[in-house]
């Protein structure tokens, strides 16, 4: 077992393939799980959590993570660490861009430390719960529109949790 895992929900393939993809940039470092089928007791153990998730409805939390959010919550978190990205679109969706995170994160920012922000640079979109003060809540990503920019922001993300996951 690593020290870190990777927990996804997908409703289409996209978060999964950038949760694989995420998981290669750690080099063998970091375990997958899909939340649809994910107990607690696999995850209980990890000391980082990467959480991946994208966005539905206006602004909600993709349908396996809101399945498994409140278990989730009920963790241990005691010297852990949670990073999350989200996927949104950011044409369709420029009003409610990659809110899901805000989701995650407002249900255990109060329980884990929560690192991975980065900084509202390169995004265009109308408006999103997800930034504070300049800052997102994890890493935003947009395969739908900005797919070509994904692998330069995933390579610079997993340096940021190298360094973080201390
Ligand atoms: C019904 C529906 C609602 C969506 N709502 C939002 C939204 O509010 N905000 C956003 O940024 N993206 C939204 N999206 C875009 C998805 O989050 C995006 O396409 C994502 O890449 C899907 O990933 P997945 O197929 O792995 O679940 C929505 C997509 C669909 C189909």
């Amino acid at each position: 077992m690593n020290k870190i895992a990777i927990l996804y929900g997908t409703s289409g393939g996209s978060v999964e393939s950038v949760a694989k993809q995420v998981q290669d940039l750690f080099e063998g470092t970091a375990d997958i799980y899909n939340v649809l089928d994910v107990s607690l007791s696999e995850i209980q153990d990890y000391k980082y959590i990467i959480v991946g998730t994208s966005t539905t409805g206006i602004g909600d939390l993709q349908d396996d993570w809101e399945g498994f959010l409140p278990s989730f919550a009920k963790i241990d978190f005691t010297g852990k660490k949670v990073a999350i990205f989200a996927l949104g679109d950011s044409a369709s969706y420029s009003t409610s861009f990659a809110e899901s995170m805000k989701v995650v994160y407002d249900e255990i920012y109060d329980k884990v430390e929560v690192v991975g922000r980065v900084p509202d640079v390169g995004y265009t979109y109308d408006d999103s719960t997800a930034v504070e003060d300049g800052v997102w809540f994890g890493l935003p990503l947009d395969e739908d529109n900005e797919y070509d920019m994904t692998e330069e922001r995933l390579e610079k993300w997993v340096e940021q949790l190298k360094k973080e996951f201390v």
